[in-house]
């Protein structure tokens, strides 16, 4: 078969002034691109490249493919921007791998998705989404419970999210509120803190799906809020270790796995996922968030994930590529 693969190259674009420090936080590596590219090599296709924004249109129009494995982010900040390339792809009929726009726009939207995974009986922190400074200096947070957590509304790659967003009143809150939606031209989320372990979840295949692996991120150094923040996530060797299979008591690892399942099939999830959880003391999972267009790379929570439960880089992709495959009868192998 005829692969093409569209992705957008971190190195590709360009940072824009005014733009805060982490704009191209979630887009890829050349060396991603390679992997994957040679895991769809690995599996007897020719791979394709067929890269992101008006690259992709020119070679998707040009370029015959048969299906297309996509790992493009989308272009701008649009909440959207995930669903850009499946959008096109579904315009012009080509079959792709991963979940479709309604669910990767959805999933991109944190307060949306946590109402949805939250009507299916699934535990999601108290949070409040402010649209603007009217909206900031008219809420009554009398009520809140600190410490909260301050973060995007459209964001993944722990995009503005920093040590510094955890905040202990409603005057820090007011201060690091302010400054995200200047800086990120979007509503922002105040979300209860929930203190306790945290846990990552890799899903991957279909009707059902199935947790992959379940990942605990442990802070090395003792640490009252463990925050999985940007400055975490980009010197993790030294401040984090991962626990992999998790060593949690089986009630909540059955907890956790119920509420991956359910999260997963309800927002229309197709091919793989990685799913947040926080555990509060009581060994309840609350769901934080759903990526289901994870990074693929070899610094990945996914990858690292993989790497612990056996499997390789390589086999991974082929996993997804193949569970894609199968949605479409006339492709999928024996
Ligand atoms: N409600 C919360 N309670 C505790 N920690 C949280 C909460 N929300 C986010 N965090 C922390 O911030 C990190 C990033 O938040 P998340 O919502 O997963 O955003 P991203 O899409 O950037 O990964 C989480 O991995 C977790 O460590
Ligand atoms: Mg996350």
């Amino acid at each position: 078969m005829r692969i093409g693969l569209s992705f957008d190259l971190k190195d590709a674009l360009t940072h824009a002034t005014g733009e805060p420090e982490d704009a191209l936080e979630e887009y890829d590596s050349a060396e991603t691109v390679q992997i994957i590219e040679d895991a769809i090599s690995a599996e007897r296709h020719n791979a394709i490249r067929l890269g992101g924004g008006r690259e992709f249109l020119h070679n998707i129009l040009g370029k015959k493919v048969d299906f297309v494995f996509n790992i493009a982010e989308g272009r701008g900040s649009y909440r959207s921007r995930e669903a850009q390339v499946p959008a096109v792809l579904e315009m012009l009929d080509i079959p792709y791998s991963g979940s479709d726009p309604q669910c990767l726009s959805l999933c991109l939207d944190k307060p949306l998705t946590k109402q949805i995974v939250a009507a299916a009986g699934i535990n999601v922190p108290r949070s409040n989404t402010i649209a603007g400074v009217d909206e900031l200096a008219a809420f009554n947070w009398q009520d809140f419970p600190f410490p909260a957590i301050i973060k995007p509304a459209f964001e993944g790659s722990s995009k503005g999210i920093r040590l510094t967003s955890l905040v202990e009143s409603a005057r820090q809150m007011t201060e690091s509120v302010s400054g995200l939606l200047n800086a990120y031209h979007q509503p922002v989320m105040v979300e209860e803190f929930i203190d306790g372990d945290e846990v990552t979840v890799g899903m991957i295949g279909n009707s059902p799906p199935q947790a992959m692996g379940m990942m605990r991120i442990i802070p090395k150094t003792e640490n009252k809020h463990f925050v999985y923040s940007l400055e975490v996530k980009r010197d993790y060797k030294r401040l984090v270790e991962y626990e992999c299979p998790i060593k949690l008591p089986d009630q909540t690892i059955k907890a956790i796995s119920d509420a991956s399942r359910k999260s997963f099939e309800i927002l229309g999830c197709r091919d793989f996922a990685r799913i947040d959880f926080r555990i509060n003391s009581n060994g309840v999972p609350y769901f934080l968030e759903i990526n289901p267009l994870p990074g693929l790379g070899t610094y990945s929570d996914l990858i690292i994930m993989a790497l612990k439960m056996g499997w390789t880089h390589r086999g991974l992709i082929s996993a997804v590529l193949n569970a894609a495959l199968k949605r479409y009868p006339q492709w999928a192998r024996a």
